[in-house]
């Protein structure tokens, strides 16, 4: 009998990168795509723990669900809710006492288990299981089967050994762990085999990547990168998240002989006073990440850099604050993500005494994001003039027009009437919108895109 399956997806990339591993594993048990949790009799909120509000909305997600669930008791049909993802992992048993909605809690670890979970659930079962087994999920996850358009994520490394003090990802996702050269390889054919022409590689520290190279040595990130750009039909590769730290040599060689590996960085850096990131324990200083920076342009020099940044760490003062606000001066960032400090327990910078007020955190949010804002602005307007080669995703919201993504990860509208989802198509950016651009054709590029503008 065929069933549905409703998942929201909450937080990062590797969730939905899970997300649809959690679909395809109940695939073969009947379980097929629901858009809304109104039609589903499985329902798995795949949740995020890394600031206070990413949690909150699960809650509150629940408390939807469990009126949802009871008319459907009503109906005399079964309603299985699953809360999976970081929150999973970090409150477990807590969360089937806090939420009585809930059937099954699951770790990250261990999604394979997920059709037997919900066997179990059907027989009136609640189920917690947070476990970090031995066995590599990866290997007990089936292929993945559901491929939507032209770009794809593959999770390549997973867990983290930084402890950044403020970061529960460590507690959450475990030990660092990288995936086989072989198994990456593997996936990302059947990938491109299903249409995919754009891989993002993912990883909590996914240049920290070290997977076994098959012949009893180790392969980092950049020789990774050139066996998977070998893959004919392979256009581009992106990878995300990065820690400055294991940037090394061998990567940024790839940035500047790859043409596949695309000219846009994530390289969070948090914060630009030293004391603050001596705190946080991120081992780099303010002028490492600048020298880093200088050296990852000088291979590539149309490289785009995006940021992560966190204001009112505990004890930031003005001063710390202005030496962060001088590094986004300094290096330029094309886009960012910033956010104010929240405590996550268990966290070593949770238990601080000198907590930032949060009136102090909205004010230096305000400004970090005013600044951040500005030089995304600029960026895009630099973009004007430029030719892109434009990867066509969907389409757009005007019959013939269609949406794709720049080199830079910017949406791009253009009319391209005879183009296909999938084309690559050659534009010129005619114009800079608050987060789009718009571009008009220069001609049909074939599968293979121009690599520097
Ligand atoms: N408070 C605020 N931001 C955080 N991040 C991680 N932990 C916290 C926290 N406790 C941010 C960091 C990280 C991004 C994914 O989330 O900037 O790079
Ligand atoms: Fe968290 Fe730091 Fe690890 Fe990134 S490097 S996942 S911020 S502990």
């Amino acid at each position: 009998m065929t069933q549905k399956i409703f998942i929201k997806t909450y937080g990062c990339q590797m969730n939905e990168y899970d997300s649809s591993r959690m679909a395809d594993v109940m695939a073969p048990h009947g379980f097929v795509r629901a858009d809304t949790p109104e039609e589903a009799d499985l329902v798995i909120l795949n949740t995020c723990h890394i600031r206070e509000k990413a949690s909150d909305k699960v809650y509150s997600e629940l408390g939807r669900l469990r009126s949802l669930k009871t008319a459907r008791a009503g109906e005399g049909r079964q309603m299985i809710v699953a809360v999976a993802g970081c929150v999973a992992q970090a409150e477990g048993e807590e969360m089937l006492r806090q939420a009585p909605v809930i059937d099954i809690v699951v770790g990250p670890q261990v999604y394979h288990r997920l059709p037997e979970m919900v066997a179990r659930a059907r027989a009136r079962n609640r189920i917690v299981d947070t476990e970090f087994p031995a066995v590599d999920k990866f290997d007990a996850l089936p292929e993945s089967r559901q491929v939507e358009g032209p770009c794809a994520f593959l999770t390549i490394q997973e867990g983290c050994d930084k402890f950044c003090t403020f970061c529960v990802v460590p507690y959450t996702r475990g030990a660092e762990y990288s995936r086989p050269v072989r198994q990456i390889e593997a996936e990302a054919r059947n990938l491109v085999l299903r249409g995919v022409r754009e891989i993002t590689l993912l990883g909590q520290n996914v240049n920290a990547y070290h997977g076994d190279d098959g012949n009893g040595g180790e392969c980092g990130l950049g020789p990774l990168v050139d066996v998977l750009s070998r893959i004919e039909g392979l256009e581009r590769i992106r990878y995300t998240t990065s820690h400055p730290r294991d940037m090394d040599d061998a990567l940024i060689e790839a940035h500047r002989v790859n043409d596949k590996l695309m000219p846009f960085l994530h390289l969070p850096v948090q914060s630009g006073s030293d004391r603050i990131l001596d705190a946080m324990n991120r081992g780099h200083t303010r002028q490492m990440y600048v020298d880093l920076v200088a050296r990852i342009r000088a291979a590539r020099p149309d490289i785009a850099l995006s940021s992560d940044f966190i204001v009112g760490y505990p004890g930031e003062t003005d001063e710390d604050f202005a030496q962060t606000m001088d590094l986004i001066r300094t290096v330029g960032f094309a886009q960012s993500f910033s956010f104010k400090y929240s405590p996550r327990p268990g966290t070593p910078a949770s238990a601080e005494r000198k907590q930032v007020p949060e009136e102090t955190k909205a004010r230096r949010l305000e400004i970090l994001q005013a600044e951040l804002t500005a030089q995304m602005r600029r960026f895009m307007e630099s973009c004007v003039g430029r030719r892109f080669d434009i990867l066509l995703e969907k389409p757009g919201r005007y019959p013939g027009q269609m949406i794709g993504r720049s080199p830079y990860l910017q949406s791009v509208n253009v009319v391209a009437p005879h183009a296909r989802i999938g084309d690559f198509v050659t534009v010129d950016i005619v114009a800079a919108l608050p987060n789009s651009l718009k571009g008009e054709l220069a001609g049909r590029s074939g599968s293979r895109q121009v690599g520097r503008n």
